[in-house]
C-alpha cells in the first residue's frame, strides 16, 4: 500500500499480535551475498519493505534473477553482468546498500559502479572506511561526478585491516570482499552485531571460512568458489524494539511473534527498568505496560552488545511518560536527535546537549554535536502536524501520535515503509484509530 499521509487520533492502547520478519539490516546484505555463489540461493522470512525492493532492483540490473514466493526469495546469479551507470543511479533510491555490491561485483566482473549514497539523514554517514577496505583489497577507486567506479585489474587479495570504529557496514564490506579474495584477511575492531553473525552463518553455508575471535577480530581464509545458500533470516530486532516501545508508550499489550530473547537482552533490561513488562514465549515475546508509573532511565547507545542506536527513538517517546528525568546519550551517530523537535511541538519536555551525558565520554563530545537528550516527564502529548524526517525518527512520531491527546497528521510516512513491513496493516491489527491518504 502506498501511503503518504496518515491522520492519527491518539489515546488508544495498542493491543494484539503481529509478526516480526527477517531483519532489514540482514536480509538486504544476504541478498547481496547471493551474488557470490555459483548456484542459486534461497532466503526465507524476507519482509515486504522498500529497502528489499531497492536491492532486488539492483540485483536484477546486474543480471541476477530474483523470484518471490510469499516471504521466500530465490536468487539466481547465473547470468551476472555489468549494469549501466544511469540505471544503477535510477534504482538505488535512498539506500546505502549499493556500496556492499562492490566486493562481490569485483569478484564476479572485475568492476563495479556505485551511485551517490543516500540513507537516513542522521549524520554525515561517510563511506571512507568502505573505500579504504576496498583499496586495501587491491581495488582501484575512481570518483566520478556520477558516482564511484572501481576496478580490480589483478583481482582482490586478503589483507590486514583495522577499523577506526566497529562499523557494521564496513565489517560487512570486509566479509563480502574477503571470502573470495586470494589469501587470508584479518579484521580487527570488527562489528559483531547479531545481523553480522547471521551474515557470517550464510557465508559459511556458501563455503566460506570465517572465524570470529573474542576480541572483535575476524579471520577469513579466502576460497576460490562459493555456492548458493538456504537460510531463514534472523528476526528484525529494531522492529521488535519499536513495537515494544509503542505498546509501553500507549499503555498497551502486544505479542511480537518471531522475536527472540538472546538478541534482545540489552533492550529487555532497559524496557524492564523503565517499568515495562515482558514475557518470553517459544514463538515470540509479549510486551506490555503493567500499570502504574513508568520510571526514568539513563541509556547510552552503543555497538553490540550495547543498546542499539535504532532503539532510542521510540524509547524516547515512552520516556516522555516516565515520572522523572531520563537521559539518552547517542554515541553511534552524531546527529540522531532531530526527530525530538516534533516531539517537543507535541508537548514533550526534551533538551538536547552537546556534552556527553553518559557514563563515558564518546567521540562526539569535543565536537559540538547535539548528541545527548534529557527527557523530563511525565507529560501528556497533544496532536500536531509533523513530517517524517527518517526511518526510526518517523516511527517514533507515529508512536507519539498514538499516545497523544487529539489528532495528528503525519506526512512523508512512505519513509517508514523502508524498514517496517506492512505497518499500516499492523496498526489496524493493534486497534489504532487512524485514516490514510495516498
Ligand atoms: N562510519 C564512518 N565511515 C564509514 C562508515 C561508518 O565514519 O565509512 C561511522 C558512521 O558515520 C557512524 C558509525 O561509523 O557514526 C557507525 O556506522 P555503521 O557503519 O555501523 O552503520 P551502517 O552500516 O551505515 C547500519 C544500519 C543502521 C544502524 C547502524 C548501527 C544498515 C543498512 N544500516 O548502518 O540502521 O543504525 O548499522 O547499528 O544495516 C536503520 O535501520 O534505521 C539504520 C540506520
Amino acid at each position: 500500500m502506498n501511503v503518504d499521509r496518515i491522520t492519527v487520533r491518539g489515546g488508544k492502547p495498542l493491543q494484539g499480535r503481529i509478526q516480526m520478519k527477517g531483519a532489514k539490516n540482514l536480509v538486504t546484505k544476504a541478498m547481496v551475498a547471493a551474488l557470490l555463489g555459483e548456484s542459486p540461493s534461497e532466503l526465507r522470512s524476507v519482509p515486504e519493505i522498500s529497502d528489499v525492493r531497492v536491492v532486488q532492483g539492483l540485483l536484477e540490473l546486474h543480471g541476477v534473477s530474483v523470484e518471490r514466493d510469499g516471504d521466500t526469495l530465490r536468487l539466481d546469479p547465473a547470468n551476472v553482468r555489468t549494469a549501466h551507470e544511469t540505471s544503477i543511479n535510477a534504482h538505488a533510491g535512498s539506500s546505502r546498500i549499493p556500496i556492499l555490491f562492490c566486493g562481490p561485483l569485483l569478484h564476479q566482473l572485475g568492476e563495479a559502479f556505485i551511485p551517490d549514497l543516500g540513507g537516513c539523514h542522521i549524520g554525515d554517514r561517510p563511506i571512507d572506511f568502505h573505500l579504504e577496505v576496498l583499496r586495501t583489497f587491491g581495488a582501484v577507486v575512481e570518483k566520478l561526478p556520477s558516482g564511484i567506479r572501481m576496478t580490480a585489474p589483478n583481482g582482490l587479495h586478503g589483507a590486514k585491516i583495522e577499523l577506526p570504529y566497529p562499523s557494521v557496514g564496513a565489517t560487512e564490506q570486509v566479509l563480502l570482499g574477503a571470502v573470495r579474495a586470494r589469501g587470508r584477511t584479518e579484521l580487527k575492531n570488527a562489528a559483531v552485531e547479531p545481523e553480522i553473525l547471521d551474515l557470517i552463518a550464510i557465508l559459511q553455508k556458501m563455503g566460506a571460512e570465517i572465524q570470529v575471535d573474542t576480541d572483535r577480530t575476524i579471520r577469513i581464509e579466502g576460497v576460490d568458489r562459493l555456492v548458493g545458500y538456504s537460510h531463514t533470516a534472523l528476526f528484525d530486532r529494531n522492529e521488535t524494539a519499536s513495537w515494544a516501545c509503542a505498546a509501553l508508550a500507549t499503555g498497551g499489550d502486544v505479542f511480537l511473534e518471531g522475536a527472540r530473547q538472546p538478541e534482545m537482552t540489552t533492550f529487555l533490561n532497559v524496557f524492564r527498568k523503565a517499568g515495562g513488562a515482558f514475557e518470553i514465549e517459544d514463538d515470540g515475546i509479549r510486551f506490555w505496560h503493567p500499570g502504574g508509573d513508568l520510571k526514568p532511565v539513563v541509556v547510552e547507545t552503543d555497538v553490540h552488545p550495547g543498546f542499539m542506536t535504532d532503539w532510542q527513538q521510540p524509547l524516547v517517546v515512552a520516556l516522555t511518560k516516565a515520572n522523572g528525568i531520563s537521559i539518552v546519550h547517542e554515541t553511534v551517530y552524531e546527529q540522531r536527535f532531530g526527530f525530538t523537535e516534533a516531539l517537543v511541538e507535541m508537548g514533550a519536555r526534551i533538551q538536547i546537549h552537546t556534552d556527553c551525558l553518559g557514563s563515558h565520554a564518546c567521540r562526539f563530545g569535543a565536537r559540538n554535536y547535539q548528541h545527548s537528550a534529557v527527557i523530563a516527564g511525565p507529560v501528556e502529548l497533544h496532536g500536531a502536524d509533523v513530517v517524517v524526517p527518517d526511518l526510526r525518527g518517523g516511527f517514533s512520531h507515529l508512536v507519539a501520535a498514538l499516545t497523544a491527546e487529539g489528532t495528528s497528521r503525519i506526512s512523508n510516512v512512505g519513509i517508514i515503509a523502508r524498514g517496517y513491513e506492512r505497518f499500516i496493516e499492523k496498526l489496524e491489527t493493534l486497534g489504532a484509530d487512524f485514516d490514510v491518504e495516498g
